[in-house]
């Protein structure tokens, strides 16, 4: 019996969320390795729809332990808003349900407020953030004077570790015409919350250990997607996290033999929200098209989505840096209907045609897609069941994207109802 890592396999919101509500019902344990409150995902259980962020998907179901691993930037702040809001629809978060790794870094208000000053700043890179801070909070990780989530029940050890913060903080603040930060007002900021919070801490890698040992079914949820990653994506329009599966070993503490399946998900044509390459953007009407029909607003900034066609060469190059075993494809329904569709299946540059994304930037902006054609489908595939209930144009267009990317789809979503999907084989059963 195989763990299961979900990984997006494109630039986020490939649909993580349906796929990963039907595998937490199967895993015992549900884990977040990485990223924080900027993912967001609904999840429709029993007719009750949940929005989560920062929290693990497996809360909303009965006897599920939830994991926040020490790769997430943790905002302390945004768990007790969001604990408040599913505990309104019902939904308990005890210290039974859910524990959060003590050596995960803290998001603080200060971390917010750089992400929107960077943002909105008129020089520099506008990368189009979420504005949860995250970025900041990993540079102070790496950075060394990170304040986490252990420390929060130090009350004495706090106000040297603030100090260390701003010695940081304060100097690139007065840099950017800021006003500095009073250690107090950041004393306050933990010492408000710090109670609602330890009950939750644990010593995730050993806990995890334990169950990985007793046999326990581990399902790692990651957010984001690979072109996201920051050593993989589109850099520097990327979040500042690793978003590959590896991460999931290194962001909950369990070795990297726990991992078992990678499941990719990938969605059947491409989107990207925030700026940054996006070679097979559609700006016309396909690109109208796939945004009105597949709803392609961000679910955490209500952004609208870059939208376009399938790109084989991303997904190929996300299956070789994930070791993904087998693909979720999504939103096959979204195509219905189109006269005919494009795959992008190589690259332009300089006159040669080469088969993945250059790792330059400028390169990455002027890679010209290579298009395959392929005729489209009338009837819907919306809500099949079973391959035989899909057209047969539908059907072809799924293996030559398998082909492409040379990986199989193990499981295919038509629609965003929980069983209108077609199960070629159980992730957790491999
Ligand atoms: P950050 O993660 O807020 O720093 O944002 C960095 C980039 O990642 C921006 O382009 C965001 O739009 C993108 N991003 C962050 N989280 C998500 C997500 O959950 N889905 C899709 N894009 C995301």
């Amino acid at each position: 019996m195989a763990n299961v890592v979900v990984i997006g396999s494109q630039w986020g919101d490939e649909g993580k969320g349906k796929i990963v509500d039907w595998l937490s019902e199967r895993a015992d344990v549900v884990v977040r390795f990485q990223g924080g409150h900027n993912a967001g995902h609904t999840l429709v259980v029993e007719g009750v729809s949940y929005k989560l962020s920062l929290m693990p998907s497996g809360v909303v179901r009965q006897g599920k332990l939830s994991v926040i691993g020490n790769g997430v930037v943790f905002d302390p702040h945004a768990f007790v808003a969001e604990k408040k809001r599913l505990g309104e629809q019902g939904v308990a978060i005890t210290p039974q349900t859910l524990r959060i790794a003590d050596n995960a870094a803290l998001i603080l208000s200060l971390h917010r407020e750089l992400d929107a000053i960077r943002e909105g700043a008129s020089t520099g890179t506008k990368i189009g953030t979420t504005g949860r801070g995250i970025g900041p909070a990993y540079e102070d990780k790496v950075g060394r004077r990170a304040i986490r989530v252990m420390d929060l029940a130090d009350a004495d050890g706090l106000p040297e570790r603030i100090e260390r913060l701003l010695a940081h903080h304060n100097p690139l603040r007065r840099g950017l015409g800021q006003p500095e930060i009073d250690a107090g007002a950041i004393l306050d900021e933990l010492t408000s919350v710090a109670g609602e919070v330890t009950p939750y801490v644990d010593r995730v890698w050993k806990l995890l250990d334990e169950r990985r040992r007793a046999g326990d079914r581990i399902l790692f949820e990651g957010a984001q997607g690979t072109m996201l990653d920051i050593d993989h994506g589109t850099y520097p329009f990327v979040t500042s996290s690793n978003t590959v599966a590896g991460q999931a070993a290194a962001g909950s503490g369990l070795g990297p033999q726990s991992i078992g399946f990678v499941l990719g998900i990938t969605k059947a044509y491409t989107t990207r929200v925030g700026g940054g390459p996006f070679p097979t953007e559609q700006e016309n009407e396909i690109g109208t098209f796939l945004g009105e029909r597949g709803h392609e607003f961000g679910t955490v900034t209500g952004r609208k989505r870059r939208c376009g066609w399938f790109d084989a060469v991303l997904v190929r190059q996300a299956v070789a840096v994930n070791g993904v075993h087998g693909l979720a494809l999504t939103k096959l329904d979204v195509l219905d209907g189109l006269d005919e569709i494009k795959i992008c299946v190589g690259y332009r540059l300089n006159g040669e045609v080469i088969d993945s994304l250059p790792a330059n930037g400028k390169a990455q902006l002027e890679v010209e897609p290579v298009y395959e054609t392929l005729e489209g489908w009338k009837a819907t595939t919306a809500g099949a069941r079973r391959w035989s209930e899909l057209p047969a144009q539908a059907v072809k267009y799924v293996r030559h994207i398998e082909e492409l990317v040379g990986a199989p789809v193990t499981l295919l979503s038509t629609s965003p109802e929980r069983d209108d999907t077609i199960l070629v084989r159980d992730p957790f059963q491999d």
